[in-house]
């Protein structure tokens, strides 16, 4: 089996890592990789957004499987672009694991999504979407909430298009900058308008072949750059699996009012989903309710969650694009994942690159050898034969222990090890969690 992954994160680190590990695997591309994913494969300088290029590279190197990691080549349509590719050729030769663009809108428009969820009735909050077309009409409704104000940019916005405050004058200022100052560009062209959720965030990971799921289970992620959730936001400083409240109960209502309605739903309109589904929801009072869909895996979540999975990584990949998934030997560990980062001083604005990182361990990615412990490379290069840091998370540590508190105490040992020039972590993973566990 020859796949091409791609991206350049710890995610897909962690997806290349596990992928080396299937005796299923001939050849692994990663595109563009990072010095992680190029002890485990052999990195290439493709443009994941430019699909003539990826196709014509999984032709010249016979790539089987096609894996994105991120959602924008999803979101652009690469998956409907392999089919065709495929259908002019006559044969399947390329299969890809991720869903159509079709699906992907629950990710790429949080209007498509937000409409999906009230005609399913999916629990979420109350909204209403304005454009330049009835932005007049947009005082009514915020009028009509109660502080704080929720305003999200339709379209993607790496991560930044939500905007969140207490002041009604300024949710209507921002409003009309996101829509008539385009303030996110095109994204926020058309802006959803929403009830704050009070209550606890958690991420809950399934996994789809168009016909039947896995459930991945729980993750909780650090967003913000310091101790205590203060600071500005990053990409993710960290992440613990499963999440102690998210208990059977909880998450029979997750499986029951979110999951299944949602494969359902998109099953109906013709497009079933193949791929991985990450709900952000918000834990309201016990019940709850979806904050945001993605269509693939977390970053850093996917770090703590996959050295849970007991399956072969290319197995399940392969289920998600050709069926099979109810037919494969799949099982989560029971233990607790702690996942932290180190990140690039100047983080999350301006980020110092070229530092050479050290090792004091005897191997510098992947799993450590006779230990719990994963070492995961995401904003890291290789230059002239050293490994230096090229992007603002540089490296996830993972350990699983037997409670939160042992796999973060590990998790903080090993990461101990790794350093680097301006090399900042968080130092409170996992402790906001620890009043669940008594
Ligand atoms: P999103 O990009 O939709 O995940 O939103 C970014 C962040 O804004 C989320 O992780 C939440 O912390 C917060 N957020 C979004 N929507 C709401 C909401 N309706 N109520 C409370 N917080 C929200
Ligand atoms: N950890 C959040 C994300 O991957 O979007």
């Amino acid at each position: 089996m020859n796949i091409l992954l791609l991206g350049s994160g710890g995610r897909e680190h962690a997806y290349a890592y596990f992928i080396s590990q299937s005796s299923l695997l001939n050849k692994l591309f990663i595109a563009p990789g990072n010095a992680g994913t190029s002890f485990v494969g052999e990195n290439v300088d493709l443009n994941p957004l430019n699909f003539e290029e990826v196709w014509n590279f999984c032709i010249a190197q016979k790539i089987d499987l096609l894996v994105p990691g991120n959602e924008d080549p999803l979101c652009a349509g690469i998956t409907d672009f392999i089919q065709v590719k495929n259908e002019e050729i006559g044969s399947r030769k390329v299969v890809v694991a991720g869903p159509d663009q079709f699906c992907s809108q629950l990710e790429g428009s949080k209007d498509f999504a937000k409409e999906f969820m009230v005609d399913h009735q999916i629990p979420t909050a109350k909204y209403q979407t304005f454009d330049e077309h009835n932005l007049s009409s947009s005082d009514a409704f915020l009028a009509s909430l109660e502080p704080p104000y929720v305003l999200k940019a339709d379209g993607l916005a790496a991560g930044k298009g939500v905007i969140i405050t207490e002041d009604l004058q300024e949710a209507k200022n921002v409003l009309n900058q996101m829509i008539l100052g385009k303030m996110f560009g095109q994204s926020s062209s058309k802006v959803v308008v929403e009830e704050f959720l009070k209550g606890i965030e958690i991420s809950v990971f399934a996994v789809s072949d168009g016909d039947d799921y896995k459930i991945l289970g729980s993750a909780k992620d650090y967003k913000r750059i310091f101790d205590h959730d203060l600071g500005p936001n990053t990409g993710g400083m960290g992440a613990i699996s499963p999440v102690p409240f998210a208990d059977i109960s909880f998450m029979k209502k997750v499986e029951d009012d979110i999951i299944r309605p949602t494969f359902k739903g998109l099953a109906e309109k013709g497009h079933p989903f193949r791929g991985f589904l990450f709900l952000g929801l918000m834990n309201v009072n016990g019940e709850p309710k979806v904050i945001e869909y993605n269509v693939r895996m977390g970053d850093p979540e996917t770090e703590a969650i996959f050295p849970r999975l007991e399956c072969d990584m290319i197995e399940l990949l392969l289920s998600i694009a050709k069926g099979g998934i109810s037919e494969i030997d799949f099982e989560l560990k029971p233990q607790t994942a702690a996942t932290v980062f180190s990140v690039a001083g100047g983080y999350p604005s301006s980020v110092e690159k070229g530092h050479e990182i050290s090792f004091t361990s005897p191997k510098i990615a992947g799993k450590m050898p006779d230990q719990d412990g994963y070492i995961f490379h995401a904003g890291t290069k290789l230059a002239d034969q050293k490994i230096v840091t090229n992007g603002g998370r540089v490296i996830a540590v993972t350990y699983l222990g037997d409670s939160i508190i042992d796999a973060t105490e590990k998790a903080y040992e090993l990461l101990s090890k790794v350093q680097f020039e301006g090399k900042f972590n968080r130092t409170d993973i996992g402790k906001d969690l620890l009043k669940f566990t008594q």
